[in-house]
């Protein structure tokens, strides 16, 4: 995509098209403010002022936009986006029109993300790579333009690493993506692989073996900040590719699961929003990579795993593969007693039949964690959506031979009973809240193209700074 941090400049004065924002109640007086012409061009192309549309205006000898908002005080984030994918390049100031000065304006820091995001392109394989235009808007809210280069900057990020291929998007790939990290922001990091991942990560490594020629799994761990800080431990599920295993997927549950990383990326994007925020925490981030591969060395149904808490763990389905990387992973993050652990996954398709692709389904021990996190989401437009860990259905995971299965058998709470599948890695008093998440949106809404999408993580950053944040009342 263009350089994004040249699509929102502070307003200097400079030459801009204006772009007048009106709601349906003030389409009456704009429109008697203009002249004939200009009302005939909006009524042709059945302008109603309703949230969403957009038309172009004629005036003197160039023109103006006119987009319709909801009536309210601030914008939300996604107010602007169509704008942004339906202007032509150029540079656009969003400012009351003469009509309208005198009569409150909303303030767009908060659609400032959505302008960004909406030009997002993957292009990467695109040979033709000529792109489109950038459009560029000016805002005199100076403040809040850093944030929303940030906050875009991690959803793209997301974006990017979800839409790669599996062959270009590997253990090695996550690998080099963290270390990027850690170099930018003085973070110290730490691999581990081949006979110490089967050591001290034996589900890692267990899931990762069927691929250890191409694309060797690994345990990614990152550390930042001050230790003195209280700790947040973030934990990213990076299966870069879910075969299932030898329980192997058909084709169609098999085509989108590139994006089986999608946890990794949003772990990693936040990693990077608190690090870039300089956030007053001591940030542990770990992502077990692996690809999820059939082979000669697969682990097999009925195999019988230790796992690094000590645990056994019955394989009754290579295709719950996700849950036992985890499970060691959140056994390490948990060694270092965190305030707060939180991990993102592509966990089950039980998540998505329960709350479709738009609203991850989130799990948290305590009620007061799950609606800080809700509230968040409501604040920051990603909104997410509470799963019950029912004490009822630990029950789903016993096992004849071991201490757990990975599977149960009856098809019911898939979403649920995978969630208590990672309780029993995390220990007990931990903070813990779990994303089951999709990644992916199937059909593209305004500033969100389909494909790779970040779900929930201005959500979790939401929480991040409404705890830790110097700013606590922002
Ligand atoms: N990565 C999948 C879950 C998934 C599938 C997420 C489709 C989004 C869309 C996960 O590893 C998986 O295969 N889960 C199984 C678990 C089952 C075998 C208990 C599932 O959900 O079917
Ligand atoms: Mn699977
Ligand atoms: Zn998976």
């Amino acid at each position: 995509m263009s350089d994004r941090t040249a699509l929102i400049q502070p307003d200097r004065g400079q030459k801009a098209i204006p772009v007048h924002l009106v709601d349906k109640s003030g389409t009456d007086a704009l429109h008697r403010a203009l002249g004939e012409g200009q009302r005939a061009v909006i009524a042709a192309q059945k302008f109603e002022g309703s949230p969403g549309e957009v038309v172009i205006v004629p005036d003197g000898n160039g023109w103006f936009a006119l987009a319709g908002i909801e009536p309210r005080d601030s914008l939300g984030t996604w107010c602007l986006a169509r704008l942004a994918e339906v202007l032509p390049g150029g540079i656009y100031r969003v400012a009351p029109h003469a009509s309208q000065v005198g009569a409150a304006h909303p303030k767009i820091g908060a659609a400032l993300v959505g302008w960004i995001c909406a030009q997002y392109r993957f292009d990467r394989y695109k040979t033709d790579g000529a792109g489109t235009e950038s459009r560029v808007l000016l805002t005199s809210e100076a403040r809040a333009i850093a944030p929303a280069l940030a906050e875009a900057g991690a959803i793209g990020l997301v974006r990017d690493l979800v839409n790669t291929p599996a062959e270009d998007m590997g253990p090695a790939q996550l690998e080099t993506e963290a270390r990027v990290l850690a170099k930018m922001f003085g973070a110290e990091i730490h691999i581990v692989t081949g006979d110490a991942l089967e050591r001290d990560y034996p589900m890692v490594h267990a899931v990762g073996r069927a691929a250890s020629r191409h694309h060797a799994p690994r345990l990614i761990e990152l550390e930042w900040g001050d230790a003195k800080h209280p700790r947040v431990a973030l934990v990213g599920k990076g299966v870069c590719f879910d075969t299932g295993g030898l329980d192997l997927k058909p084709g169609s549950g098999m085509a989108l699961m590139k994006k089986d990383m999608g946890g990794a990326a949003h772990a990693l994007a936040l990693a990077r929003l608190v690090m870039e925020h300089a956030l007053p925490v001591r940030l542990h981030l770990l992502v077990p990579a692996v690809e999820n591969a059939v082979s000669g060395n697969a682990m097999r149904p009925g195999d019988i795993l230790r796992s690094r808490q000590g645990l056994s763990i019955e394989v009754t389905n290579t295709d719950a593969e996700g849950r036992l990387v985890l499970g060691d992973a959140l056994t390490r993050a948990s060694e270092e007693r965190p305030e707060v652990l939180i991990d993102f996954a592509t966990l089950t398709g039980a998540a998505r039949v329960a709350l479709g692709p738009d609203l991850p389904a989130v799990f948290a021990r305590t009620d007061e964690t799950a609606a800080a996190l809700a509230a968040a989401g409501v604040k920051a437009d990603d909104p997410v959506w509470r799963l019950p860990l029912h004490e009822g259905y630990r029950e789903y995971l016993k096992s004849d031979v071991a201490d757990m299965v990975n599977a149960h058998g009856n098809g019911f709470a898939g979403a649920s009973v995978a969630a208590l599948f990672l309780d029993r890695f995390v220990g007990e008093g931990i903070d813990w809240v779990h994303y089951d998440t999709f990644a992916w949106r199937p059909v593209a809404k305004p500033g969100r193209p389909k494909g790779g999408e970040a779900l929930g993580l201005r959500a979790a950053w939401g929480l991040l700074v409404s705890r830790y944040g110097a700013n606590r009342a922002a």
